[in-house]
């Protein structure tokens, strides 16, 4: 009963809207005016780049910056429009940027923010939180309009373990969630929707959430991977198998709508490409065999972690709502309509100059803080580090600090960079630490080995750095090594002091 008053006021919302503008063709309509009108209300939504009510002009997402640690709230640009991505742009101009909140549209207050440890992982920063998401590293436009999406690398997570109105035990809710489909690993857990509360795996059935990846350990479908399923705690399900549900077909698209929804002894996992067509259903049935009918769902929120706060998965987010009620298939397709309209797109992951040579020429790069710009990228071994280098250095230690520039392993949008002294090895970060590394051709290795050239931190150089893999870290050099740093993060190469010179460089042609 408590959940149809929200509904009811909704759509009275709605309806006054529509009175006062007339026809629902003047109006926008956002995912969470479908579901009302559905009698499924949204007491979640959560996106960065664009109102999922048509009425909506309050806050979508609060950034951090690394210069002084102020905070700015981006709004979309009209109601029920795309997010002013301008607006982070000049707030994050000349420094780092970082995801702080996500705000819940729903007006239930279910904001999301950094997730705290939990029974399976704790974070890495000092109070054994999670990271914050780079608030650069998933542009896309929506409508031809810039946005950032939320990329979630290991270690990466939000959470509101205060619930308000979502649903608990055997309570019927909805979901979906709009994902890249590229950005996955096969790690536990990158995970949006219902969690525990207290953050510890009390057993099957606590949990209700959408799972994208491709961890293959518990439940998997056809193909290999990666797959939409649901984590139920104890385990990610495909269908009603425990383990292989062939009809739970594996994603190739970049941008993709999951969906989940359950109720009592009912659940329903669907899924489709968020740029066109239909949703088709991978399961519709009964609760799987084990304990979970009743479900014991506890109402927390979760992203990109699993309930235990299981945080070594990897994922991309744009936008996803809870709902109360089991929603209807019509209800979830003109959803997915609603999603194809608002046109995703990929666009470019580089800001700033081009490096200053094409694809296949050599570069080297010299730092510019103020102790160390006569020294190269260079390495030694496979320990990335600067040194001196000048015209009349030895042929060996010009070789050393040149790199050729070759089209991103991981993203063609970047860029890996070979060493030109050891062909076939690559700049690549590992424990955060640079290192050069022979290409093994595995996923991880690419990833690990691709960086998003952008505008420089500072005046004097050219570029700086980005990881794609990590992007709120960054090429920096410190006490002569090379790291991937996060501006204030929590190792002593993350420090803020210098932070901006020791991540920009003179991009040049290559000595070698
Ligand atoms: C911002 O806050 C972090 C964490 O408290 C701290 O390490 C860092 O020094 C602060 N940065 C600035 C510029 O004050
Ligand atoms: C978007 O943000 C910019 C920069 O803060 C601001 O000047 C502009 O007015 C905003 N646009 C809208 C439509 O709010
Ligand atoms: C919970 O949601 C209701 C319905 O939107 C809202 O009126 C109330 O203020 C919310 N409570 C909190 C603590 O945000
Ligand atoms: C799980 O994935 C691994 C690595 O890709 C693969 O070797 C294994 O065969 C997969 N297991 C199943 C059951 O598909
Ligand atoms: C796709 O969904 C729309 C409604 O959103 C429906 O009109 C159309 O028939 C569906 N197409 C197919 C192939 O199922
Ligand atoms: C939704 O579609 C699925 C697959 O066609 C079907 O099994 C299920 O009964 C439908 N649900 C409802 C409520 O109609
Ligand atoms: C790179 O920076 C250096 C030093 O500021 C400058 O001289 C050079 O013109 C820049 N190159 C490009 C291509 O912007
Ligand atoms: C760069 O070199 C690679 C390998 O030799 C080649 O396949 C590719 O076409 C070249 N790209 C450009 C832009 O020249």
């Amino acid at each position: 009963m408590m959940f149809s008053r929200p509904s009811f006021t909704s759509l009275r919302v709605l309806a006054l809207c529509l009175a006062v503008t007339g026809s629902l063709a003047d109006d926008i309509t956002g995912p969470c005016d479908i579901y009302a009108s559905g009698d499924t209300p949204c007491v979640a939504a959560h996106s960065t780049t664009r109102a999922l009510f048509g009425a909506y002009t309050g806050s979508l997402y609060e950034v951090t910056r690394g210069s002084d640690n102020s905070t700015v709230d981006i709004t979309p640009l009209s109601a029920g429009g795309v997010a002013n991505a301008s607006a982070q742009d000049s707030f994050c101009s000349g420094t780092t940027c970082l995801i702080s909140t996500i705000y819940d549209q729903s007006g239930y207050g279910n904001h999301l923010t950094r997730a705290p440890p939990g029974g399976a992982d704790s974070g890495p920063e000092a109070d054994g939180y999670d990271y914050l998401s780079s608030a650069e590293g998933a542009p896309v436009t929506l409508n031809g309009q810039k946005a950032y999406g939320v990329f979630i690398p290991p270690f990466t997570g939000y959470r509101n373990d205060k619930p308000n109105g979502t649903a608990t035990d055997d309570d019927e809710e909805g979901m979906y969630a709009v994902l890249d489909g590229t950005h996955y690993n096969d790690m536990c857990c990158f995970d949006y929707g219902n969690g525990e509360t207290d953050n510890i795996d009390p057993g099957a059935g606590a949990m209700e959430a959408i799972y994208f990846g491709s961890h293959n350990l518990s439940g998997w479908g056809s193909g290999l991977g990666p797959w939409v399923m649901a984590d139920l705690e104890d385990g990610l399900f495909s269908g009603y198998d425990p383990t292989n549900s062939p009809d739970d077909v594996s994603i190739d698209f970049r941008f993709v709508t999951s969906i989940l929804k359950g109720g009592a002894n009912k659940w329903s996992l669907r899924g489709g490409d968020s740029t066109t067509g239909n949703l088709t259903t991978y399961y519709s049935g009964i609760r799987p065999s084990g304990d979970y009918s009743p479900m014991i769902k506890e109402g927390a929120i979760v992203l990109g972690v699993g309930g235990d706060n299981s945080n070594k998965a990897q994922g991309t987010f744009y936008e996803g709502v809870m709902t109360t009620g089991y929603p209807s298939n019509e209800t979830e397709d003109a959803v997915q309509a609603n999603i194809v309209a608002a046109k995703y797109a990929t666009t470019s992951l580089t800001t700033g100059p081009d490096l200053p040579v094409s694809t296949n020429s050599t570069i080297s790069l010299r730092a510019t803080t103020a102790c160390c710009t006569t020294k190269y990228i260079s390495h030694d071994g496979d320990t990335v580090h600067t040194a001196v280098v000048t015209s009349s250095s030895s042929d060996a230690d010009k070789q050393a600090a040149s790199w050729t520039v070759r089209t991103g392993l991981a993203n063609s949008d970047c860029f890996s960079f070979e060493s030109v002294d050891t062909p076939g090895s690559f700049i690549r970060h590992s424990s955060y630490q640079l290192k050069v590394n022979a290409n093994d051709d595995s996923k991880g290795f690419g990833e690990d080995a691709t960086f998003c050239p952008q505008a420089s931190l500072n005046s004097e150089g050219n570029n700086t750095i980005r990881s794609w893999s990590y992007p709120a870290r960054y090429w920096r050099q410190y006490n002569g090594l090379g790291y991937i740093a996060s501006n204030g993060g929590p190792f002593n190469f993350d420090a803020t002091n210098l932070f901006n010179d020791d991540a920009s460089w003179v991009v040049t042609a290559g000595f070698a």
